[in-house]
Parts: C-alpha cells; structure tokens; sequence
C-alpha cells in the first residue's frame, strides 16, 4: 500500500517565500520540512553517498539530509572516526543556487547543524569547522544549474569529489557538463540490447570520466590550508 504523506505542520515559522518577485522570477518557493522528511524517508541514505540538489534554495532538503547522516554517524561504534566521518558526511552533499543569498543561508545552515549535532566529537574544534568551511565552500555553489557555469566568475560549473583514506582526505574535480554527458551514457549503455543485422551488438564499454584537476592529498584538519 502507498505510504501516505504527514499532515502538513502548523508551524507557521517556516518561510515558503521571500518575495512575490522571487517566485514570479526564479521560481523560488521553498519546501516545507514535514514534506522534505516525507521524500527522504523514501530514498536510502548513508554516511557517504552523494547528494546534489540542484537549485538548492536555502536548504531545506541539504539540512535535513546532513541530520540523518550525522545520526548515522552518531550510531557507528568507534568515536574515534566521529569527526572525520562527519567531515565525510558534509563533504557528501551538494547544493547549486541561483540567488547568492540562498547560498550563503545554505551553507550557515548545514554548519549549525554540524554544530548542534557534533558537541564533543572535534578535538580541536576550530580547525575542524576550518575544514568544514572549506567543504561547504566548495560544495554549496553559487552558479546557474541551466548554463552550467559559476556567477562568480562565469567559469563552467564544476563538481568536486572528496574521497576520505583513514585521516587523509582526497579532491578532485570534474567538469559538470561532462558528468551529465557522462551520465547519458552510462544509461544508454546499460539499455537492453536490441538484436541488430547480425543478431548481436558489441557493447562498447564507457571510459571513465577524468578529472579536470587533482589536488594533493591532504589532512582532514588542514583542507582549509590546501589553495588552487
Ligand atoms: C522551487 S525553489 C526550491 C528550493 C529548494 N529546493 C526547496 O525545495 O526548498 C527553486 C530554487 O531554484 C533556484 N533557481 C532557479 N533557477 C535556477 C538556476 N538556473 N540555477 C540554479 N538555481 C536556480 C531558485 O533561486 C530557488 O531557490
């Protein structure tokens, strides 16, 4: 039987517009969060894997699924990897947004809840939100998902990868354009094989996609330290 949705929330707190121009203009109307839960209760999610919405908004989907994976975190037995598995956590998620003041809430919003979340996992604390800056930096992107390039500075639009080895944190980037063509071919690599003249195709396997840019491994409490 189909699960049936919460019933709307009376919290009358929960902002669904900014402005009667922003909707007219960017389609900007944001998401209650007894509906965000209600999605996400629909779809799996781990410490690490990867999430990408990509007109983020203020956040309302990114927050809450950094609380799940931070409670994932929570749950794993050696606290020792607390922090830097709620590093990894942070560095899962990612959030584009047209308009620059959603992307600086975003971004505030995700730190508090590693904030609130985390009150005694960090042995130093202030290096730890260092790095956790400099992920929500890279991460939370000001562009035009559409155009697929960044407002800052009108470069393409590119996605970072971050890859955790014990304490050692791994980045490279990848083109956006690439991924989503990257991505139409895997699919259409994966569709059932049509008989052809010969009554078989060969598949030709998809290449792998490659970077555009690797850094240099560095130490999950110095990435702030790490520069272009
Ligand atoms: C319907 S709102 C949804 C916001 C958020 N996903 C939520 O559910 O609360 C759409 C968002 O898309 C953003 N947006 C509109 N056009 C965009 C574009 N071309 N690139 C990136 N973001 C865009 C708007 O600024 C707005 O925040």
């Amino acid at each position: 039987m189909a699960k049936q949705a919460s019933k709307p929330s009376e919290d009358k707190s929960e902002v669904s517009i900014k402005s009667k121009d922003r909707v007219r203009g960017q389609g900007e109307v944001f998401t209650p969060s007894w509906l965000v839960n209600d999605m996400l209760d629909l779809v799996e999610i781990t410490i690490d894997n990867k999430v990408l919405e990509p007109t983020c908004g203020n956040g309302n989907f990114l927050v809450a699924v950094l609380g799940r994976k931070l409670k994932l975190v929570r749950k794993s037995k050696d606290k020792s990897k607390h922090d830097t598995l709620s590093l990894l956590a942070l560095s899962s998620i990612y959030g584009i947004d047209i308009m620059k003041d959603n992307v600086h809430e975003c971004r505030e919003r995700l730190i508090e809840v590693l904030r609130v979340c985390s009150p005694a996992w960090f042995t130093n604390r202030k290096k730890m939100f260092s790095s956790a800056e400099e992920i929500l930096k890279t991460n939370i992107m000001w562009a035009d998902t559409l155009k697929m390039k960044f407002l800052l500075n009108n470069k393409n639009l590119s996605i970072t990868e971050w890859a955790l080895n014990d304490k050692i944190f791994s980045r490279e980037e990848y083109s956006f354009k690439e991924m989503i063509e990257q991505g139409k071919k895997e699919s259409k690599a994966s569709e059932p094989i049509e008989p052809g003249t010969f009554g078989f195709e060969v598949m030709t396997p998809v290449p792998p996609l490659m970077p555009i840019k690797v850094f240099t491994p560095i130490h999950f409490s110095k990435l702030n330290e790490q520069h272009d």
